[in-house]
Parts: C-alpha cells; sequence; structure tokens
C-alpha cells in the first residue's frame, strides 16, 4: 500500500510534497520519489529508504516548480530500490507518473511491449503502465490524459495514479480503481493524496474519487470522467480530521498516543448514540436498515487482522445478548470461498481504513449476492463506507500508528452498542439494559486508570524484551483479546507470539512451555475465572513464567505468577475494553525497547490495498 501525493498551484511544490509524504509514510516506507514539473521541464528524484533519506538527497536543492506527484512505496513487484522506486518516467521523458496498487495483467502488456521494442529499467509492474500509455501517445498523438484514460481501460487489477507531464506545467492527472484517491480543492490551488492525512493542512474540501472515475486538474479547475470517458459532477464534501489529529502531540510515537487517546476515543464512539435517559442506543447510519438487521437469521461478520479480533468479540456480544446466530470470517477467505448467503443473512465487515481490499471484496462479494452489507469504519468517505449499504464509524480520529490500537477498542465499543440495541425489549429487561448501558458508559473513565499503569509495564517490559516466543491465552470475550494482544507484540517487536482460548493451550501449545516463553493470561473474575486459574497451574507446573491480567484487589494469583497487572472491573461484555489496554503497553513497551520503529514496522503498512 502505498502513499500517493500531488499538488498544482502557485506553492513550491517540492517541500509541500515531501511534507505531504511524511504525513503518509505509515501507508508504506521502503522507498520514495517525486517528480516535480518546473521552467526546465520534469525533474525526478527517488531513491530507497525512507522520506528523510529522499528529503536529504534534494537537501540544499530547490526542485523549482508549483506542479508536481509523489510517492511513499510499499514494494508489491521488485524490491526496495533507486530504480524501482515511483515515480516511473516515460522512454522519451515526456510524463512521471506514481501508482498504488498491482497491475495483474502486466506480464501480457510487458511483453507485448518488449516485442515493439520497449525496454525496462525497473522490476516494477508499474513501469508496463507507463509504456502503455506511452505506447498508446505515440500511435494516436492524443493528449496525455485521454492516453493515460485509454490505457487503463486495458489494465486488470487495481490502481491509484497520478501523472505529471515534461511539456505542460497545468497538468495534473489522477484515477482510481481499487486504492484510494482524495482531491483537494484549495483556492486556485488543488491537492492529490491517497487519503486525508497531506490534504487537511491545506484544505478541508474535499471530493473522494471513486473506482473507475479519472480527474484532470488544471489551475483553473478539475474535470472528473469515467474511465469510459462520461463526465460527472461529483459531491464536495468537508473533511473532519484536523492537522493537530494527524501528529505526535508531543509522543514519542503515533502508537503511544493513540493507546492514549482511548478514553476520548471511546466516548466519541458513543456521544449521541449510548442514550441513558431513554435507556436506548441510537445508531443513525443504521436507521434504516434496522428492521432487517434485528431480524436477521444470521450476521456474518467479515474483517482482516484486527478488525477480525474485535468481529470475534462482536460474535460473543451479539450471540450472547440477541441470540443471533454469527459467524466470523477472515474477509480474503470469504471472498474467495464463493459463500452461501440467504435473504435472512446480514453480512457486517470490519475496517478501520476502510480500504483494505480483502474486506472490500468482501463487501462486493456480499452485494454481488443480494445481502444486505454493512460497515463499521474509522474514515469518513472511505470506500468501504462509501459501498456498504449502511454502517456506523467509529469517530476515532485519524489512527496513523500502523498497530491498530484505539480502533479496536472502538470498533468493540460500537459492537456492544449494536448488540445491546439488538437485545433491547427482547431479551434484556429495561433494568438490565439501564445497567448495561451504565456500565458502558463507565468504560472511558476505567480506561483511563488502567492507562496510569503505564509506567508499571513499562517496567514490566524490561524483563520481558529478550523473549523470543510469547503465549497469549484467554477465555470467552478475553479469547479474541489473547489474539489480539499476540498480534500486537509480533507486528511491533518482531517476537513471535501467539494468542489461543485458555482451554486449548493442552491440545499442543502446552509443549512449548518452558521459563524462557512468558506466557499471558487474561485472568477476570470473571464467568470463566476458576478454569483460567487452572490453565495457570497447568503453566507453572512445567517451569512457565506466567503474567496475569486480573480484576484490582485480586490477590489469588500473587504467589503463582511472575507479574499481575490488575485493572478496575467491569461487566463481562465490556472487558475487552479495558483487559487488552495493558497487553498494548506491554507490546509497545518491549518495541521501543528493542528499536523497533514502532509506528513504522518492517514489511507493513497501514492499510493493505492489495490482495
Ligand atoms: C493491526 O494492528 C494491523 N495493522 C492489521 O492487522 C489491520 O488490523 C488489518 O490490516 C485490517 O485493517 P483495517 O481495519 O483498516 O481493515
Amino acid at each position: 500500500m502505498c502513499g500517493i501525493v500531488g499538488y498544482i498551484g502557485s506553492q513550491e511544490a517540492d517541500d509541500l510534497l515531501l511534507t505531504g509524504l511524511k504525513r503518509l509514510e505509515y501507508r508504506g516506507y521502503d522507498s520514495a520519489g517525486l517528480a516535480i514539473v518546473g521552467e526546465d521541464g520534469l525533474r525526478v528524484e527517488k531513491r530507497e529508504g525512507k522520506v528523510d533519506a529522499l528529503r536529504h538527497a534534494i537537501d540544499g536543492q530547490t526542485l523549482g516548480g508549483t506542479l508536481g506527484v509523489g510517492h511513499t512505496r510499499w514494494a508489491t513487484h521488485g524490491p526496495p530500490s533507486d530504480v524501482n522506486a515511483h515515480p516511473h518516467t516515460s522512454s522519451d521523458g515526456s510524463f512521471a507518473l506514481v501508482h498504488n496498487g498491482i497491475i495483474e495483467n502486466h506480464n501480457a502488456i510487458k511483453k507485448s511491449l518488449k516485442e515493439k521494442g520497449y525496454t525496462f529499467q525497473s522490476d516494477t509492474d508499474t513501469e508496463v503502465l507507463v509504456h502503455l500509455i506511452e505506447e498508446i501517445r505515440q500511435e494516436t498523438e492524443l493528449p496525455l490524459e485521454e492516453a493515460v484514460r485509454q490505457a487503463l481501460t486495458q489494465v486488470v487489477g487495481t490502481y491509484g495514479i497520478a501523472v505529471v507531464s515534461n511539456t505542460d506545467d497545468d497538468l495534473l492527472i489522477a484515477a482510481r480503481k481499487g486504492s484510494p484517491l482524495i482531491l483537494g480543492i484549495g483556492d486556485g490551488e488543488y491537492f492529490i493524496g491517497s487519503d486525508a492525512a497531506p490534504l487537511v493542512e491545506h484544505t478541508r474540501q474535499v471530493v473522494y474519487l471513486s473506482d473507475g472515475e479519472i480527474v484532470t486538474v488544471r489551475r483553473s479547475g478539475y474535470e472528473v470522467k469515467t474511465i469510459d470517458n462520461v463526465p460527472l459532477e461529483k459531491e464536495v464534501h468537508e473533511l473532519e480530521w484536523s492537522l493537530g489529529e494527524i501528529e505526535k502531540g508531543g509522543y514519542d510515537h503515533f502508537m503511544l498516543k493513540e493507546i492514549m487517546e482511548q478514553p476520548d476515543a471511546l466516548e466519541d464512539a458513543m456521544r449521541g448514540r449510548v442514550l441513558p435517559d431513554e435507556n436506548d442506543v441510537m445508531l443513525g447510519g443504521l436507521h434504516t436498515v434496522w428492521d432487517q438487521v434485528a431480524s436477521a437469521d444470521r450476521i456474518i461478520i467479515a474483517a482482516c487482522g484486527t478488525s477480525w479480533h474485535s468481529a470475534l468479540v462482536g460474535e460473543y456480544l451479539i450471540e450472547s445478548f440477541a441470540r443471533i446466530p454469527v459467524e466470523v470470517e477472515y474477509a480474503s477467505e470469504f471472498r474467495y470461498r464463493d459463500p452461501i448467503l440467504k435473504d435472512g443473512d446480514v453480512v457486517l465487515v470490519i475496517s478501520q481504513s476502510g480500504e483494505t481490499a480483502d474486506t472490500l471484496a468482501a463487501v462486493r462479494e456480499a452485494r454481488s449476492k443480494g445481502v444486505l452489507c454493512l460497515g463499521i469504519c474509522n474514515v469518513v468517505g472511505s470506500t468501504i463506507a462509501r459501498e456498504t449499504d449502511a454502517g456506523v464509524y467509529l469517530h476515532a480520529g485519524p489512527e496513523i500508528g500502523v498497530a491498530s490500537t484505539k480502533a479496536f477498542t472502538a470498533q468493540v465499543a460500537v459492537l456492544s452498542q449494536i448488540a445491546l440495541k439488538l437485545a433491547r425489549g427482547r431479551t434484556l429487561s429495561n433494568a438490565e439494559m439501564a445497567s448495561n448501558l451504565q456500565a458502558l458508559a463507565e468504560v472511558p473513565d476505567k480506561v483511563r486508570e488502567v492507562l496510569q499503569m503505564n509506567d508499571e509495564i513499562r517496567e514490566m517490559a524490561n524483563v520481558y524484551r529478550y523473549a523470543s516466543n510469547f503465549l497469549y491465552l484467554g477465555r470467552g470475550y478475553n479469547f479474541p483479546v489473547a489474539l489480539e494482544g499476540a498480534l500486537k507484540l509480533k507486528e511491533i517487536s518482531y517476537i513471535h507470539a501467539e494468542g489461543y482460548p485458555a482451554a486449548e493451550m493442552k491440545h499442543g501449545p502446552i509443549a512449548l512451555i518452558d521459563r524462557f516463553m512468558p506466557v499471558v493470561f487474561i485472568a477476570m473474575k470473571d464467568s470463566t475465572y476458576d478454569k483460567v486459574v487452572s490453565n495457570i497451574e497447568e503453566v507453572v507446573a512445567r517451569d512457565g513464567s506466567v503474567i496475569a491480567i486480573t480484576d484490582e484487589g485480586n490477590g489469588d494469583l500473587d504467589e503463582l505468577c511472575e507479574y499481575v497487572l490488575r485493572i478496575p472491573q467491569t461487566e463481562e461484555f465490556l472487558s475487552p475494553l479495558l483487559t487488552s489496554i495493558p497487553l498494548q503497553l506491554l507490546s509497545y513497551h518491549i518495541a521501543v525497547m528493542r528499536g523497533c520503529h514502532v509506528d513504522q514496522p518492517r514489511n507493513l503498512a497501514k492499510s493493505v490495498t492489495v490482495e
């Protein structure tokens, strides 16, 4: 998943684009580049490494020009290198292009172009698109924007592209299919971005491009068409994000900032929705389809990664409260297995970014089968939010750190609200509803209490930073939290970690237990507590090293465990909102102590827009 920025206006483009790339770096960061159109035509600078390496390479120079495009790469075809970095330029140097996505039929096109004498400098699929555009221009002498459009009609796969010409310093072209692109509208200037992060300091007026759309931008205005050349009128939206939200705010890392923001994010996820006075939950985004949701025979939740973990919590919530059967699917598996969907089914997808290709494909699979498809997303105007029939926004604010934290707890909070609303008047008495809503409303303050444990957890992390393997175990609502804790650790510290249902440990993983492998137990005093304590004893009996998360005031485990983290009590169904916090902090501090790049872990990207 790469990051694309573009600018056309009256400001110097180089520094503006470099700053924009920095704000997009969480989308991919193995190489970066710029193409600037100045008085002397096109100037391209690109380097392997992060945006800072590119900035260092052009330090002291002014590339000179008020039009340009930039790119930060997450390699799909060809290793990170200067030559594989974007922008890629045509053989004749007449234009430069940046691309996010995968040209799936690039081999066939490349073969045809080679037969026509084209040579290739890089290993990328993107360069194939460049020479295809070039070939179309050679053959037809069409203007660049028309050659780009025609070339894209021959492409199979996904793209978000931006193109600038060597001979026209008033032309910026952008198009998308499967990879997000936003047009920012300024005063006599325009911006292109893969998401809002590079735009928000310049403008809040945006146009979201949809799949199969191409925009031609000049300083005097812009024109949007379909790839089939049909002009479109696009609605202008107001961005919700603020500049402060996409900066670190004094924290060392975005991840720590976002962990610490969770009380506020949870309050925002409930604001105007949890209504104790009405003893109800109001989910405006589901209002038009609520009867269909409430009468569903089955709810299928599809997601990826951390969002798949919150989906698992959702399964426990909805089945427990509403007694509606729930199935949780990896989105990537759901979309490829020709799922059997019936009239009474409802598909719910969960995606922080709203751009995850596998999850978007699940949406399209569900809709192709005529099933109601809902979305829980964080990014307003994201592709999944726009392609689902209805949905609920998290309102958690931008999540920049690659490791998802506040989005997870906000997703669980939204799922809790959906479950309670489904149960209202059916399986819950008014008194039970009131009590549960009150408990939910109290969670943000309890999260604030857990966050006070940051220093204690940092001290603990120092003990475990050298471990090579971790096991995370939980039961019931906290089984998904065990999975999430393991994912957090492995994706930012590169320590191997596995999450399991605690009981399942006996069926294999117990063979791994030794005193060098920390085992993290979520052992809240709930309906599963006694069984979890038995599992802890089984681990300790094999010389295992146990870290337990349990209720404040509970001293039962002190003799058994090396560390006991005591957190505030809450209703069992709300415990994931609290138990996940220490695991986020533990992973964060271990990763920092191991010198890992917490916000941009190796090989990862924030929004996985390739399949
Ligand atoms: C979680 O920390 C990871 N960054 C990753 O698993 C992520 O949750 C997954 O890629 C899904 O992203 P989404 O919620 O934006 O769809």
